[in-house]
């Protein structure tokens, strides 16, 4: 049986693992990621798309910033449409501050490729990954290739999503959980078409949110409200654009369609662990905190969290612990900041269901802060900080 011993055990070679384990790396500190998909899975997963300045810098400060370099898109500002009428918000203008799009595909394509040139081991596709004694010695145990191992760590780290395993393994009293659902989904396509637009466009429409993004300049993402229970076999494509026509447009412009080469319905959640840190382990990214897509904050949330515990872990093995014992307070106080703008966004662009009185109290209240929103330069200057990313406190 294989054993082997390192300083950080990290389960889960998502974005968030992926970095930690890079971050760590440059820092000369042993570690092991251990992932449950294969390789060609954690590569394919398609998810989000926009990158604060501060997570397109820490790529760049872990020299894996050549693919966001040459490929990623520099964007000003954002459009805010309701009422057949677009404005933008130009966050360059505003604040001097911009974001980069640039999948999360890519960023972990360059993560995979940084971690295989240096070789530092990544074990994909493993089963049965357990972690063990987090109060004591703590360790992680998985088989691969058929063979069981035992990974003795000083520390355990949870990069392994919403639905991973080390959340779970802290005891039920020691956490509390902070949660909301929304009575509405996104519905993602890709398309092989160029963006019809320069900047990304959030809109609210009568018949509910939807959204224009792009991957490159000639792959366009586009993302529909849809209800959660809707099954995508009731969406042809057709269906799909006729959608997004009627949701985005706005006169002398239109919406170039293109060939759909994906397509899912998104649930949205917000989501909060009452701490990050339990005896030997800590959590980043999806394995303590979700939130609903709009505002784009998942994929810089797991990125802030990183670059802490990074810090953390290095100061520790200089001899200090002072951050470590604060990472889980000081990355929860900006990950309340972050959910409250991401359930602001959420609530501001999206038609609750049902033609109830509240429902349509709410959906002139909407556009009353959309016209707010955009017509204020100080509550664009708000959205554009938010929006371009908070710095820790
Ligand atoms: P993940 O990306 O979930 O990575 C966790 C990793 O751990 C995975 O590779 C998983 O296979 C692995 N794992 C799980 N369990 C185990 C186990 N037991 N053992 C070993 N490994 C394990 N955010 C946005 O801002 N905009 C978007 O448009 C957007 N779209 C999204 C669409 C979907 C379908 C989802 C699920 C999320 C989306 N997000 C979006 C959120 C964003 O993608 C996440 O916040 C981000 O992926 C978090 O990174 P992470 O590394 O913490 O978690
Ligand atoms: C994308 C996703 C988001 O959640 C968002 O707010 C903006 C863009 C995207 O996938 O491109």
């Amino acid at each position: 049986m294989p054993n082997l011993t390192t300083r950080v055990a990290i389960v889960g070679a998502g974005p968030a693992g992926l970095l930690l384990g890079r971050s760590l790396y440059q820092a000369g500190i042993d570690f092991v990621i251990v992932e449950n998909r294969d390789r060609e899975y954690v590569l394919g997963r398609i998810r989000a798309g926009v990158l604060e300045q501060g997570s397109v810098e820490t790529l760049e400060q872990l020299g894996v910033g050549a693919g966001v370099q040459a490929n990623g898109m520099i964007h000003d500002g954002i459009y805010l449409q309701f009422a057949s009428e677009r404005h933008h918000v130009d966050f360059s203008d505003l604040i001097g501050r911009t974001v980069t799009i640039y999948g999360q595909q890519a960023v972990v394509r360059d993560l995979v490729d940084a971690h295989d040139a240096a070789g530092t081991p990544v074990f994909y596709d493993a089963s049965d990954v357990a972690v063990h004694d987090l109060t004591g010695t703590p360790s992680l145990t998985f088989s691969y290739n058929g063979l069981p191992y035992t990974v003795k760590a000083d520390f355990v780290v949870g990069a392994d999503g919403f639905h991973g395993i080390c959340r779970q393994s802290v005891p039920a009293d020691e956490l509390t959980i902070y949660q909301r659902d929304y009575p509405f989904a996104w519905l993602g396509i890709l398309a092989e078409v160029a963006p019809s637009t320069d900047e990304l466009i959030y809109a609210l429409h009568d018949d509910g949110f939807a959204m224009h993004s792009m991957r490159s300049p000639t792959v366009s993402r586009l993302y529909l409200q849809v209800d959660p229970a809707d099954d995508i076999a009731s969406w042809s494509d057709a269906r799909i654009w006729d959608a997004l026509h009627a949701r985005l447009g706005v006169p002398g412009w239109s919406l170039e369609e293109g060939l759909i080469t994906e397509k899912s319905i998104l649930p949205m959640r917000s989501f909060v662990v009452s701490t990050l840190h339990y005896g030997s382990l800590f959590l980043v990214g999806d394995a303590g905190h979700i939130v609903p897509p709009t505002g784009a904050k998942g994929l810089n949330s797991a990125m802030s969290d990183v670059t802490q515990l990074s810090a953390a872990l290095v100061a520790h093995y200089s001899g200090d612990d002072g951050l470590l014992a604060g990472y889980s307070d000081v990355a929860l106080a900006r990950q309340w900041k972050v959910q409250q703008f991401s359930q602001w966004m959420t609530e501001m662009l999206h038609k609750r269901p049902g033609g109830d009185a509240t429902a349509a109290f709410d959906y002139r209240s909407q556009l009353g802060r959309l016209d707010y929103v955009t017509h204020s330069d100080e509550a664009m200057r708000s959205l554009a900080q938010q929006y371009t990313g908070l710095q820790l406190t």
